[in-house]
């Protein structure tokens, strides 16, 4: 059989490049959503830790919660199936800020974006792109950099998705985090999560909480599992074993080169110039 054509694999709506997992009917519908008080939005770009979240989230709680699959994902359907979900709501997503259903701001859902470093972003959603039959083929690391710096990859380009979350980082309804910072002090954000979700946990439920959201135990979590495997909160994948690559701060150091580094770091400045954070 012939690999499937870059046409059966992702086309764009609204100007960003969407896998056709994502169907155009269900892209069009979102704003008609029914999104409810309690449910809980997590916003990322692709590549920038939303399982490592999803997965501190889901222990958190002490009461009944359904991880959905992110609300872009599927045809148009998807939305009856979220209506039927009895339990609170813990929906990750992939969308630019803009491309919210509206009823998740009119209600005042709690968002948690999640960032990352985009070149270490960029590294890793280079080798998704390589080892995930769900998206194109790149033949390189050289051609990948020029597409995501063009914003010509999966769910555009990583400075808009960011600009678009910035502009609200002072809502009092979304928290923003940095992958770094987890990497650096998990147990501090685990209890900035929680006070933000109104949760109440032990020190002691927060290192239980941490041990088991190492990079280790997630990974080898999956390997074990025999759940089902495309349920990921990423839109991009039908297989979980490949979201746990490497798990590190700096990888971008073994792809660059220093005229991609310059390069980049000239795009990013100017890209950049109003933001705060
Ligand atoms: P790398 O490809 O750099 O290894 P997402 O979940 O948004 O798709 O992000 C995937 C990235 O988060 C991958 O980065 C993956 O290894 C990393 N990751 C997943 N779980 C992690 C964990 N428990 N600790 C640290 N990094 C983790």
């Amino acid at each position: 059989m012939s690999n499937p054509s870059e046409a059966e694999l992702i086309h764009m709506f609204k100007g960003i490049l969407f896998t056709t997992r994502s169907s155009p009917e269900l892209l069009k519908s979102l704003d008609t959503f029914d999104a409810r008080e309690d449910d809980v939005l997590l916003g990322s770009y692709p590549k920038s830790g939303t399982h490592w979240l999803a997965g501190v989230i889901t222990k958190l709680y002490n009461t009944p919660i359904t991880l959905t699959s992110p609300i872009e994902f599927g045809d148009v359907s998807r939305l009856e199936e979220l209506n039927k979900l009895s339990s609170k709501r813990i929906i990750p997503t992939h969308l630019d800020y803009n491309m919210l259903p509206s009823n998740f701001k009119n209600k005042n859902c709690k968002m948690i974006y999640i960032s990352r470093n985009p070149k270490d972003t960029a590294v890793s959603l280079y080798h998704y792109y390589r080892d995930n039959p769900n998206l194109p083929t790149v033949d390189t690391w050289t051609a990948f950099f020029d597409l995501f710096l063009k914003g010509d990859v999966v769910c555009g380009s990583w400075f808009d998705h960011f600009l678009s979350w910035e502009e609200h980082k002072n809502d009092k309804n979304i928290l923003f985090l940095f992958y770094e910072d987890m990497k650096k002090d998990l147990p501090k954000i685990v209890r900035e999560i929680s006070m933000f979700l109104d949760i109440n946990v032990s020190d002691n439920d927060i290192q239980d909480i941490c041990k088991k959201s190492s990079f280790s135990e997630m990974k080898s979590d999956t390997e074990k599992e025999n759940s089902d495997p495309s349920h990921t909160v990423c839109a991009l994948t039908s297989n979980r074993k490949l979201i746990f690559r490497k798990g590190t701060v700096g990888d971008w150091k073994n792809h660059f080169t220093p005229k991609q580094n310059l390069r980049f770091e000239e795009i990013f400045n100017e890209k950049m110039k109003f933001s705060k954070m």
